[in-house]
C-alpha cells in the first residue's frame, strides 16, 4: 500500500465511525429512550418548603412496586435523610435544592444529577437487591459539603 491509500483507509474508518456512533445515539435515545436527567419544572426555592409537593418530603407509594421519593437538599444535609423501599421497586426521584448548586448521586445506581436552586430534577430507578446505597452530594456546596450524606435502605 502506498501513503496515499493509508491516507484514503483512514479517511474511511472515520466515517464509518462517525456513521455508527450517530446509529448507536439514535438507537439509545430514540428506540430505547436512554437520555440524560432532564429538568422536570421549575420551583421558587425562596418559598419551596411551602409548595407541594416539597412541602412535605418523603417517601411515597404510588402505585403497587412503585414509589415516589421527594427529596430535599439543602446545605448540609439530605431531607429526608433515609430513605426506605422495598427490593423491586421501582423508585422515582423528585428533588430539589432549597439553597446553593448540589449534586445527588446514589451509590452503585445511575441516579446521578445536579440540584440547580429553581429546578425540579426527576430520576427513576428500580433496586433490585435488598441492601444500603449511600446517598451523597458530590458538588462542592460549602464547608459542610463532606457531611451531606444519607442513605438509601433497600429492605
Ligand atoms: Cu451539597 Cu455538596
Amino acid at each position: 500500500m502506498r501513503v496515499h491509500q493509508y491516507e484514503k483507509a483512514f479517511l474511511w474508518l472515520g466515517a464509518i465511525m462517525l456513521v455508527a456512533f450517530m446509529i448507536a445515539l439514535l438507537v439509545t435515545s430514540v428506540a430505547m429512550g436512554i437520555h440524560l436527567p432532564g429538568r422536570a419544572g421549575e420551583v421558587d426555592p425562596l418559598s419551596i418548603n411551602s409548595i407541594e409537593p416539597f412541602n412535605n418530603p418523603g417517601v411515597r407509594e404510588v402505585g403497587p412496586g412503585r414509589y415516589e421519593v421527594v427529596l430535599l437538599g439543602s446545605a448540609w444535609s439530605w431531607n429526608p435523610s433515609e430513605i426506605r423501599v422495598p427490593a423491586g421497586s421501582e423508585v422515582t426521584f423528585l428533588a430539589a435544592s432549597t439553597d446553593v448548586i448540589h449534586g445527588l448521586h446514589i451509590d452503585r445506581t445511575r441516579v446521578n444529577m445536579m440540584l440547580i436552586p429553581g429546578q425540579i430534577s426527576r430520576n427513576t430507578y428500580r433496586f433490585e437487591r435488598p441492601g444500603e446505597h449511600l446517598l451523597i452530594c458530590h458538588e462542592y456546596c460549602g464547608a459542610g459539603h463532606h457531611l451531606m450524606s444519607g442513605k438509601v435502605i433497600v429492605e
